[in-house]
């Protein structure tokens, strides 16, 4: 079944609310206000026993006992103020004047010269206690009520329905906002209005449309970049191939070339799985306590013949600093600034790789004497695809992924990465993972 909207639902809710106020103050009035008129009424009603009590005893005298014409005078008499009447005689007898009374009755005695003759009852001949005027008053009191109910009821409608639309009418505009969003329409923004609880899931709307929007524009940023990285060593291939096809350029000669085209395009889609690695979200990491002086000795091990090779000095200085990690990640980190030290220093430079602890932290920071970073590039290293110029046109250059895998990588850690260079000087990267304290180790 649906749910009635929210202008129903306010509107019957406060109408409810309204009836029922209205409804227990007539109540409450109308319980008051007979109480009272009944009190009044039986007042009355003892007055008249007293005065028919009067009337009994005289009558009574002047017809020397409750003869029969005494009792139909008395009767009578009583009956011109709309009463009736019976008598309780001493011996217990009761006499009757007329039709008995019944209703509400009130008594009094019927004294002759200080003797008790009987005791008189007296009612109302309808039986009814109030008077007519009474239950006129008691009527117009509830007919009162009935409009004052009317009235409020029809308030709190318009007051519902005002209040249901005025709430309802920016939500109404945030649901088409969403809408819009969801149809792809991602310029579409939520107008500031309505109760503050209401902007305030405008304005999370419109971040979240914000985001959107910025997370399509990266998307497409990504596959022009992708598209543009790709296009080089592509069409390098092709053109080797057409090349050779056309016999301008004998096929082993061009094979290498070809070779190396190839390799470079695999590479990129090597590094870009990797990277798409990295940025999946909750990184399926298989943290384990590490000792990072382990780990990065094991790459430094791998990477020096490749130092020697290039004419570069490399050493490395670990001392043990533990933390929360998975190894194989922390070797790609390595690896990556490793590899690009390699390549972006020149033979006859230094390389140091230093693993240790500062205080609560611990660290692995890899610095060269290489070509250095233009301090207004700094900003950029990490964003994928991007290449310095000095790199650009360097044949031992990777595909500009090295450093937003690593920047990844190492958020997963929960770390940072600092980096400080100078241009022609050389450059310092350094990363930093929460330490784990020895106490923990030895209890863990
Ligand atoms: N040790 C370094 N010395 C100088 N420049 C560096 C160094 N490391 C990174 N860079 C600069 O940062 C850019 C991005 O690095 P990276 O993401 O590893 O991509 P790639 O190495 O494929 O060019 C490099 O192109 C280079 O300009
Ligand atoms: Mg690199």
């Amino acid at each position: 079944m649906r749910r009635p909207g929210l202008r129903a639902r306010l509107g019957l809710a406060l109408v409810a609310v309204a009836v029922a106020a209205v409804g227990l103050a007539a109540f409450i009035g109308n319980m008051g206000l007979s109480s009272r008129l009944e009190r009044a009424a039986r007042a009355r009603l003892a007055v008249q026993a007293g005065h028919v009590a009067s009337v009994a005893a005289a009558v009574h005298e002047g017809s020397g006992g409750w003869t029969p014409d005494a009792r139909t005078e008395l009767g009578h008499l009583a009956a011109l103020d709309g009463l009736r009447l019976s008598l309780l005689l001493p011996d217990g007898r009761v006499v009757q004047a007329g039709p008995l009374p019944a209703g509400r009755l009130a008594r009094a005695p019927v004294l002759l010269h200080g003797r008790r003759l009987a005791t008189v009852s007296v009612s109302y001949a309808n039986g009814v206690l109030l008077s007519k005027e009474d239950q006129q008053l008691k009527g117009s009191l509830d007919r009162l009520h009935l409009v004052a109910a009317g009235v409020a009821a029809f308030a709190a409608l318009v007051v519902g329905l005002v209040l249901a639309e005025a709430l309802s009418r920016p939500l109404r505009r945030i649901r088409a906002t969403a809408e819009r969003l969801e149809r792809g329409d991602l310029e579409a923004r939520v107008e500031a209005g309505g109760e503050p609880e209401v902007r305030a899931v405008g304005r999370a709307l419109n971040r979240l449309a914000e985001t959107l929007g910025h997370e399509e524009e990266l998307r497409k940023e990504s596959v022009a970049d992708l598209a543009h990285e790709l296009r080089t060593p592509v069409n390098g291939l092709l053109s080797r191939i057409e090349a050779a096809e056309d016999g301008l350029l004998p096929l082993p000669e061009n094979l290498a070339a070809m070779h190396d085209e190839a390799t470079r395009t695999a590479r990129l889609l090597e590094d870009l799985s990797r990277l798409a690695d990295a940025e999946r979200p909750g990184l399926l990491l298989d943290k384990a306590p590490i000792d990072l002086a382990e780990v990065a000795k094991t790459v430094g091990q791998a990477f020096a013949a490749r130092f020697t090779q290039a004419g570069i000095t490399f050493s490395s200085g670990c001392t043990a600093a533990w933390a929360l990690g998975d190894p194989e990640r922390i070797e790609q980190v390595v690896a990556n600034l490793l590899s690009n030290s390699l390549a972006y220093t020149e033979p006859g430079g230094k390389v140091s790789l230093t693993v240790g602890r500062e205080g609560p932290e611990a660290f692995v920071e890899v610095a060269d004497t290489g070509v250095g970073i233009d301090p207004e590039d700094l900003g950029h290293i990490y964003t994928r695809f991007w290449r310095g110029d000095r790199s650009g046109s360097r044949s031992t250059g990777g595909s500009g992924i090295g450093l937003a895998i690593v920047r990844e990588l190492v958020r997963a850690h929960e770390g940072r990465i600092d980096v400080e260079s100078t241009p022609g000087r050389g450059s310092r990267f350094k990363v930093v993972l929460p330490a784990l304290q020895r106490e923990a180790l030895a209890g863990g």
